[in-house]
């Protein structure tokens, strides 16, 4: 069975698998808890002076049959006492020393911080994760992201925090930034020992259209809250991979983002991250969740003859490229499968409005849009398709005129159906490579 064991920054985690500093890990009850079903680590519920928060303060987006996909809140840091929880982290630390606990801060003036990060350490935890994040609340108060989104303070903080930490420096970014390296730039510069990210992203979930209030309502009123959950990983992804491929970082990522099973976290790990921190899914599904990661992690690392999971780290990054660096001569074309087609025609719906009108029904040969590069009528295949189960309905694919967008197989409800057939290439040209030998050229922009 593959190592799970990681180091990040020099603090060791029997897993990548970790808290994210949030409800799950409000208090040492709930962090022994999560290390008993499996958890490798915790970023404990940030710490600071306790805030008073707001009934209600949570707000889900359902999408289908799938509750919570987004998850949106105006949670404030920890309401606790700061005597009550380092009194835990000292209790959850003798008792599972092997663990890691990290200690997730956010507070105002220097010497704010200096003695928060005393007390702290002297409570035993492993590192500190500075909350450069929060997009509510906190950042009206000159913290969280209106400190994460200036690079200058940011970095100016780190400094703080590393003049007087004794243990490793994580920086936890916010996503509601218009450049994702600009600000890990400059906490690297700040001297931190490790990014996290991303934190919520500034969002509205909602109106009550009775009340005409926006969600989640306090009263006759609502603000904005911190979006987060499965809708929110594909954001997290791209901004790990950006900071995991930019060489003057250089620092371990914990990826955080809509991680909710073995895979979300492979995925984080392949662009790079460390360790990966989860929140909404243990809110929707319990600490338990955690065992299937742990098996499906390690079952996916045997499966690729990885003997540790350090070896799956970053094997994506690679493969990420501008997109001036993509090869314009690769082709795929959908093909259908008529045996498993169940004829509902949302493919000939989605291309014909959606793409490139070249999914056709019916025996007869089919005109062509006018656009169509193909001269002459599509003809059907020969023999005809006969589905299993859609008889003659079975719609077929004019190959010539197909763009291979995916758009038929991304609505297509019979999972394998419609699969991407790839079309024999024996050259590639990038649109850089057009521009290098004057094909294409940049164009000057409004200087033009
Ligand atoms: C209710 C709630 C409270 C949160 N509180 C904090 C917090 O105190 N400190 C912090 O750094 N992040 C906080 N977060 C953000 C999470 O740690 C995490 O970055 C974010 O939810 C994205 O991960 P997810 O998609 O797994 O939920 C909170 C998130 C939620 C939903
Ligand atoms: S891949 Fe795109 S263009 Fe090709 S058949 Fe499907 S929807 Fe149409
Ligand atoms: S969407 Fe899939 S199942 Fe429906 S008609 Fe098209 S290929 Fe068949």
């Amino acid at each position: 069975m593959a190592d799970l064991s990681i180091e990040f920054a020099g603090i060791k985690s029997p897993n990548p698998f970790w808290l994210a500093s949030a409800p799950p890990a409000n208090t040492g009850d709930q962090v022994m808890r999560a290390f008993d079903a499996g958890w490798g680590g915790a970023v404990w519920k940030t710490l600071g002076d306790p805030i008073v928060n707001t009934s209600s303060r949570f707000g889900g987006i359902d999408y289908g049959p799938m509750k919570m996909m987004g998850l949106n809140n105006i949670e404030l840091i920890t309401d606790r006492p700061l005597e009550v929880n380092l009194r835990e982290i000292r209790e959850v630390k003798k008792r599972y020393p092997n663990h890691a606990v990290i200690a997730s801060l956010m507070t105002q003036t220097k010497e704010d911080w200096k003695v928060l990060i005393r007390r702290v350490e002297d409570a035993g935890c492993d590192g500190l994760e500075l909350n450069f994040g929060c997009p509510h609340g906190m950042c009206e108060r000159g913290m969280g992201s209106s400190v994460g989104q200036e690079p200058r303070l940011a970095e100016e903080i780190t400094s703080w925090a590393r003049e007087y930490a004794k243990t490793p420096v994580l920086v936890k970014l916010t996503a509601n930034t218009g450049d994702i390296v600009e600000i890990a730039e400059a906490v690297v510069r700040g001297g931190a020992h490790g990014l996290s990210l991303i934190n919520t992203i500034k969002s509205i979930i909602g109106v009550d259209l009775d009340r005409l209030v926006p969600l989640p309502r306090v009263g006759n009123a609502a603000t904005n809250g911190g979006y987060c959950g499965p809708a929110v990983k594909p954001i997290a992804l791209q901004m790990v991979a950006a900071l995991a491929r930019e060489k003057s970082i250089g620092v371990p990522i914990s990826g955080i983002g809509g991680i909710g099973d073995w895979r979300d976290a492979a995925e984080f790990i392949a662009l790079g991250s460390t360790s990966v921190q989860v929140c909404t899914a243990v809110m929707h599904y319990g600490f338990r969740i955690v065992r299937d990661m742990i098996d499906g992690l390690s079952s996916y690392l045997d499966a690729q003859g990885m003997k540790s999971v350090n070896e799956l780290r970053g094997r994506a990054v690679g493969a990420y490229k501008e997109w001036g660096d993509l090869d314009l001569n690769y082709q795929v074309v959908a093909a259908i499968d008529s045996q498993t087609c169940i004829g509902c025609q949302l493919c000939v719906v989605a291309c014909n409005d959606g793409a490139h009108q070249c999914i056709f029904t019916g025996r007869e040969e089919k005109a062509r849009p006018t656009h169509a590069h193909t001269v002459g009528l599509a003809k059907p295949p020969s023999p005809f398709p006969i589905g299993a189960i859609a008889g003659d309905r079975v719609p077929w694919v004019d190959e010539p005129e197909c763009v291979g967008c995916n758009l038929c197989q991304l609505v297509c409800p019979v999972t394998g159906c419609i699969t991407m057939r790839e079309v024999p290439s024996d050259s590639v040209d990038s649109w850089n490579d057009r521009v290098r030998d004057g094909r294409d050229r940049i164009p000057g922009g409004i200087h033009e």
